[in-house]
């Protein structure tokens, strides 16, 4: 029962909101969170697509392992309450769960670039008839950053080696006609699809699920960057079949600045001894590991794509986050993200003007939480003055204010408030 199942028709006023709030099934998971505050008052925070709010936890989860620091030195690898050794599997589970996949299928290591630089090591196999790589256009600078780099890596141009997927012209997302287009005409060129699961500029959400399969069946390697979809969509890796994912946890994970960040590796390469990696010993064979032996062994599944021994402070703070997120549950959280997320565009449609527009895609299951706005004049010092009142979204170059309102921890009344004043500043 996720409480949200029956939706109710929306209303514009203020006691709707409030209505909404009390029956929410999960509002008491607000309480959990640190919110910013301007002048004494909780920011109205929708942000979450950016970086997540702290989990009131997080300190003490962090204190815990100072403390068996401070107390047990370099004992606390094997003897801290939660040895550091195998720190990262206290995760596993969690992670797989909120992914979708098989605990041997995912990994919390490094940050997410470095995560998409090691995938693309190892699935990034570009061959003179076979060396495409198909983005999104304008997808995240540091995906771009990183396909190019391979490309130029294996001595080829991104010139003729990328393929940027472009809305048609007056449309603001890709329609799903376009991909798999792409993908059944220039298939057997393409070596790599890569595309976030939502895109952090629009919001837009993808049929991961097709979008694997058609690459499949043209023999391309499919990735995804799930930075904007992992604990804002539900995602099933392991049943979609996706060759890997990448994401990061400072979002809607709520793990902190520059937190550790996740990857999944399909099950079906767990054992793939032959695909090339970049290796570092916590990758190596844990049996063996302390021999420090010359020869790599890797360990089957995505910890073998490990590099070295992670930051527990970090991990600590993703257990606080991961915790809440297994309590609450990804079927509840996304039933009350579409209600939410939705009930903040029927507010936004009650005010409509030529001063601003909605860019991200209307379905529900072609977003998650993030709504894209366009503001073509002014925006980015309309975000400004919003963000000194205490109401928080973000602003992308070139026109693009972004909320989020994220089921964990916002309310009805957020978005109402929002609302409010974000129409009354483009008046
Ligand atoms: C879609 C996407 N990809 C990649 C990144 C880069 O992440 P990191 O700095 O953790 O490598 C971000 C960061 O915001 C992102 O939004």
């Amino acid at each position: 029962m996720t409480g949200f199942q029956l939706q109710p028709e929306f209303q514009a006023g203020e006691d709707f909101a409030i209505t909404m709030d009390e029956c929410d099934l999960l509002q008491e998971f607000r309480q959990r969170f640190l919110f910013p505050k301007i002048a004494g008052n909780d920011c109205v925070y929708l942000c979450g697509h950016s970086l997540g709010l702290q989990p009131k936890t997080a300190a003490a989860y962090v204190e815990e392992e100072l403390e068996d620091w401070a107390q047990l030195g370099v004992e606390g690898h094997f003897r801290a309450k939660h040895p550091w050794m195998p720190y990262h599997r206290l995760l596993t589970e969690q992670t797989a769960e909120l992914v979708g996949a098989k605990p041997v299928e995912v990994v919390v290591m490094n940050s997410l670039t470095v995560n998409l630089h090691l995938m693309m090591v190892s699935f990034y196999r570009p061959t003179p008839g076979r060396h495409k790589i198909v983005v999104e256009r304008g997808a995240f600078p540091s995906d771009q950053y990183a396909v190019k780099s391979q490309i130029h890596f294996h001595g080829f141009d991104p010139e003729t080696s990328l393929i940027e997927l472009s809305p048609l012209p007056g449309e603001s997302c890709l329609r799903d006609e376009q991909i798999e287009t792409l993908i059944e005409r220039s298939g057997d060129e393409i070596a790599l699809i890569l595309l976030g699961g939502v895109n952090y500029a629009t919001g837009q959400a993808f049929d991961m699920a097709g979008i694997t399969r058609a690459g499949h069946a043209r023999g391309c390697v499919v990735g995804f960057d799930l930075a904007h979809a992992a604990g804002n969509l539900q995602l099933k890796l392991h049943e979609w079949g996706p060759d890997f994912a990448v994401w990061c946890s400072y979002k809607y994970l709520n793990a902190g600045p520059g937190c550790a960040a996740g990857c999944f590796v399909h099950d079906r390469h767990a054992r793939a001894w032959d695909l090339p990696r970049f290796a570092g010993w916590w990758g190596h064979d844990e049996e063996s590991r302390f021999e420090m032996g010359p020869n790599f062994r890797a360990m089957s599944g995505a910890e073998g794509w490990q590099l070295s021994n992670p930051s527990i402070i970090s991990l600590a703070v993703l257990r606080a986050s991961m915790d809440i997120f297994h309590e609450a549950g990804m079927e509840r959280l996304r039933a009350k993200s579409i209600s939410l997320t939705s009930y903040l565009e029927f507010l936004l449609n009650q005010n409509t003007s030529a001063h601003f527009s909605i860019t991200t895609p209307r379905e529900t299951e072609r977003r998650g939480a993030q709504l894209s706005i366009r503001v073509p004049q002014n925006g980015r010092a309309l975000c400004e003055g919003l963000t000194g009142e205490g109401i928080l979204g973000d602003w992308r170059e070139p026109d693009t204010f972004r909320v989020a309102p994220v089921p964990l921890y916002n309310s009805y009344r957020d978005a109402f408030r929002f609302v409010k004043r974000f129409t009354a500043a483009i008046r």
